[in-house]
């Protein structure tokens, strides 16, 4: 089975609207990922589905660093995992390769759970697949150095390509598919690890899904502006159950 993780953003604005939405697609094979100070509250609420941070700190459990969230205080509320690396935590928030790496070996210390994000952006996909798979392994190259094979068994790939992300223009199945398969045969050469869970996101709707459901080496998604309309979501999660 196929699994979803709602990654929210910065949305929704109020406590209410996020126990809605929450309770709406509160399934076995979904992760909501809530902006942190939707945590807590969704930790209680929410029964069958996982919960997802979206970033974290590198250092942990505590310290003076103002308006941080380290791996410790996750965990403390009981959520098991966290997204480390997405593009727009690199575009706005000044993640670059070594932050990210830094940010996984402290999740990975707590026991968290982590899904890391790569991607090309457009500049690159434009030279061809060739340059994006360059991309792509050169992230995990720098993303992953240093932790160890049984860490590594915690981690999920997700491979956004950036020019997919909020633009409506999802990756061909086939082409996301191949990427996947890169990213395995990567894994295991570089990193000595036999399976690793690999996860597409960009632009995953009610219209692209069906593409995607066909290819095996995609695990799961990672959805965006789908996931915070429950009906929409709800119907993503179904159509691997439809013909
Ligand atoms: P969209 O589904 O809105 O394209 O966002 C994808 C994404 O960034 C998920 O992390």
């Amino acid at each position: 089975m196929k699994y979803f993780i709602a990654n929210w953003k910065m949305n929704p604005v109020t406590e209410k609207e996020a126990i809605a939405i929450a309770q709406d697609i509160d399934e076995e094979n979904v992760m909501i990922a809530p902006p942190f100070v939707f945590l807590k509250t969704l930790a209680r609420r929410v029964k069958k589905a996982s919960l997802a941070a979206q970033d974290v700190f590198w250092e942990n459990p505590k310290g003076a660093y103002t308006g941080e969230i380290s791996a410790g205080m996750i965990k403390s509320l009981g959520v098991s995992s966290v997204i480390i690396g997405h593009s727009e935590r690199r575009r706005y928030g000044g993640d670059t390769d070594e932050r990210v790496n830094r940010k996984t070996r402290a999740a990975l210390s707590q026991n968290l759970s982590v899904i890391v994000c790569v991607g090309e952006p457009e500049v690159v996909r434009k030279k061809g697949m060739k340059s994006a798979e360059r991309y792509v392994k050169a992230q995990l190259g720098k993303d992953l150095v240093g932790i160890s094979k049984k860490n590594l068994n915690r981690v999920t790939i997700a491979y956004e390509p950036v020019w997919a992300i909020g633009t409506g223009m999802s990756a061909k199945p086939e082409e996301a598919s191949s990427m996947m398969l890169r990213i395995k045969r990567y894994m295991k050469e570089r990193y000595g690890v036999g399976i690793i869970k690999t996860i597409y996101g960009g632009s995953v709707t009610e219209k692209t899904i069906k593409g995607f459901m066909k290819e095996k080496t995609i695990e799961g998604f990672l959805v965006g502006g789908a996931s915070l309309n429950p009906r929409s979501f709800k119907n993503l999660i179904q159509a691997e159950k439809r013909p």
